[in-house]
């Protein structure tokens, strides 16, 4: 019997307005390569990744697919995130671990998808990358006036890839598909906190950065510009140094 493989999932189907490129963010070229195809490079040369699901927009499938290696299988999207992963994880049959990574997290270095890995392999359902989170905060009202400070004692920044074992991810999603109440969760991790399932982190990466807004994509640009990112030692969250 042939090992079962890790599957990645790729939530790709959001229109990623904040970036304001005028197509889905997903396909926007970061230093010459769609963003959707850095973080599938990242996937599969990571060695831990076996086969990537991309979540596209409905009506950008074969813009998709132009981009992908044709071993990528794409499937449409749909309303939301969540949506979008239930939708990918409808193709996925059989799996020893399902990863769900956001197509936008494209400098996710290979050293935090095999921690995520190797984790759901070592028997945990649900696992996700977190970093300390460096900036001071506090609780604000409707106005933003400052209604109280914020203990960042136990606080984490959580980014992907989510790595889960694949009947608990499906029950998940399930559960959420139900729920109103599940479904305002907006990532994966969450939908299985709101099932009682247990969640541990790993250490994630400053390079696993979300790009969001124009910012972001100067920042991955400058980044890919200063050499390969994608591999070596992870990076301490608050010096910025290998560690
Ligand atoms: O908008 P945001 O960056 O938070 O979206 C996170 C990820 O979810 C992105 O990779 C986006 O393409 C994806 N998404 C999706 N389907 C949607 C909305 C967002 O796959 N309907």
């Amino acid at each position: 019997m042939s090992p079962r493989p890790v599957v990645a999932i790729v939530p790709a189907a959001g229109s990623g307005e904040r970036l304001g490129a005028g197509r889905p963010k997903a396909l926007v070229p970061v230093a010459g390569e769609a963003m959707v195809a850095r973080a599938v490079d990242g996937l599969l040369g990571s060695g831990s990744v076996d086969e990537v699901v991309v979540v596209a927009p409905v009506d950008h499938l074969d813009a998709m697919r132009a981009v992908l290696p044709p071993a990528v299988r794409v499937v449409p999207g749909g309303a939301d995130r969540i949506a979008s992963v239930a939708l990918g994880l409808a193709v996925v049959d059989d799996a020893e671990a399902v990863l769900v990574h956001d197509a936008a997290r494209c400098l996710c270095p290979a050293v935090v998808t095999r921690a995520v890995v190797d984790a759901v392999r070592a028997g945990h359902g649900a696992v996700i990358p977190a970093l300390p989170v460096a900036d001071t905060l506090r609780r604000v009202d409707a106005a933003g006036r400052v209604v109280g400070p914020v203990d960042r004692t136990g606080l984490l920044a959580v980014q992907t890839p989510q790595g889960f074992a694949r009947d608990l991810l499906c029950r998940a999603h399930e559960a959420a598909a139900a729920s109103p109440t599940a479904s305002r969760a907006t990532d994966d991790a969450g939908l299985v906190e709101a099932l009682g399932g247990e969640v541990v982190t790993v250490a994630g990466d400053p390079r696993a950065f979300k790009i969001t807004t124009p910012l972001d994509l100067a920042m991955a640009e400058a980044l890919l510009g200063a050499g390969d990112v994608s591999d070596g030692p992870p990076l301490d969250a608050r010096t910025g140094a290998p560690s």
